[in-house]
């Protein structure tokens, strides 16, 4: 197959924003903050931060040199690469993990567009908390609803999908990325001038090392692989439709730094907030971002700008990230059976419709997507994603991918080696054995 069939990025802005809009989402917004909120704040962070660096870029990287080494999906690059091998199971594992993963997240992204509406629509002007509370406990719990909000955001990610990489992805993550930097620095703006921002602040970067425990560590690890969409093939695949030629280390890391600033930020837009109103906490949990914010903006003034412009944040993001999900389940249609992406994205929207309707039936269905894939199936992934690379994958593909046949980086490369070798996968099997209770 000739290169140009598949298509690929039009410019290496537009590849860059489309790879950050895969990496930015809710797990920056929603999950970040609460995670840090549970887990003490900055001490939280700093672990966080320290892991992104030692483990989630290298690992970034290498999902990036399988794909531009073999300008395939996320199957077909482990048998171009190790012809005649079982690496490419990996391929189907990531496969299955994608559409656990977007299924429990398009029912989260439901519940996003959901208070995008009812904030533009209704507000949350002179709303108590209680009334909060059961307006959205309401809605998650009536099926159809929560279905449909589903339904119209796996919609949303095929009319994207659909018209292929350039015109599709790539130019509407040009356009809604710089618009989620651009509400992002507007809240945080705002934070700056409510009562709660020192102690937001304090919170977020005096860190309180007592709170630190094995688990907050785990939780880090996860939240990385989470947040940088990590072990599900979803890199390799917009990797393939790169053109090859640009500094992968500079700009991989580029995309690193960008989404954790992004989720730095977004603790910046939600601290204060909270911390402002009397009597409430960070540390909620999940719902940090569907009750106790919603709350926060019925008591701010200008509340409803606030909160129109947080959802439509949270919107895009979740968007973004999904469109990169259904993406590598499209990409391996296509290339499986060897139909157009058309009819490849209807047939992923119909088994999104189902897995969609199954999480937002039952929160156990729910419940076990988002564990079995966050705590062992992505990881898992990771796993064996870093041992191809690091010894399975031939040796000068790897060093020439890696820094572009010679022109840059080099230095790095054998630190990165001996990352995606040992540790990366130290670290990986740590976390499972804890995941499964051994350790
Ligand atoms: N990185 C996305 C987020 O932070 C989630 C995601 C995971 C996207 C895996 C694609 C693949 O929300």
């Amino acid at each position: 197959m000739v290169k140009n069939d598949r298509g690929g990025f039009g410019s290496k802005f537009g590849m860059m924003m489309t790879v950050a809009g895969s990496a930015v989402g809710l797990g920056n917004i929603w999950r970040f903050p609460f995670l840090a909120g549970e887990n003490g704040g900055a001490a939280f962070i700093i672990i966080y931060l320290s892991l992104v660096l030692v483990i989630g870029i290298p690992l970034v990287l290498s999902e990036f040199s399988i794909g531009t080494a073999a300008k395939a999906g996320a199957i077909l690059s482990y048998k171009k690469l190790a012809p005649k091998t079982k690496w490419h199971y990996n391929g189907y594992l990531t496969e299955v993990t994608g559409y656990l993963l977007l299924g429990f997240y398009c029912v989260v992204a439901g519940w996003t567009l959901r208070f995008f509406y009812e904030s533009v629509a209704v507000g949350f002007d002179g709303q108590s908390a209680t009334q909060i509370k059961e307006s959205f406990e309401g809605f998650t719990s009536t099926w159809w609803q929560s279905t449909l909000a589903g339904l119209i955001f796996v919609a949303m990610c095929a009319y994207v999908v659909i018209r292929g990489i350039e015109k599709g992805i790539e130019k509407w993550n040009k356009f809604l990325m710089p618009l989620l930097f651009a509400s992002l620095i507007f809240l945080c703006i705002n934070s700056m001038t409510l009562d709660g921002w020192e102690k937001g602040m304090e919170f977020m970067f005096s860190p309180d090392w007592s709170e630190v425990t094995g688990q907050t560590i785990i939780d880090a690890l996860g939240q990385v692989f989470f947040t940088l969409s990590l072990g599900m093939g979803v890199m390799i695949t917009y990797s393939s439709y790169s053109k090859g030629d640009d500094n992968m280390v500079k700009s991989k890391v580029t995309v690193s730094v960008i989404d954790t600033s992004v989720a730095i930020l977004s603790g910046i837009a939600i601290f204060p907030a909270v911390f402002s109103i009397e009597g409430l906490q960070p540390t909620q949990g999940p719902e940090l971002v569907f009750l106790t914010l919603p709350s926060v903006f019925a008591n701010l003034s200008y509340g409803w700008i606030v909160a129109i412009l947080f959802f439509f944040m949270l919107s895009i993001a979740a968007l973004t990230s999904a469109i990169s999900i259904m993406e590598m389940l499209v990409t391996l249609f296509i290339e499986r059976y060897g139909i157009t992406r058309r009819r490849a994205t209807f047939i992923i929207v119909a088994i999104m419709a189902v897995l969609t309707l199954l999480c937002a039936l039952s929160s156990e269905i729910f419940n076990l997507f988002d564990m079995l894939t966050a705590n062992y199936l992505m990881p898992i992934g990771a796993l064996l994603i870093a041992l191809f690379v690091g010894f399975a994958m031939d040796k000068k593909l790897r060093y020439n991918t890696f820094t572009s046949n010679g022109k840059y980086s080099r230095w790095i490369y054998p630190i990165f080696l001996f990352i995606v070798r040992y540790v990366a996968p130290l670290a990986i099997v740590i976390i499972i054995l804890n995941g499964v209770g051994l350790i």
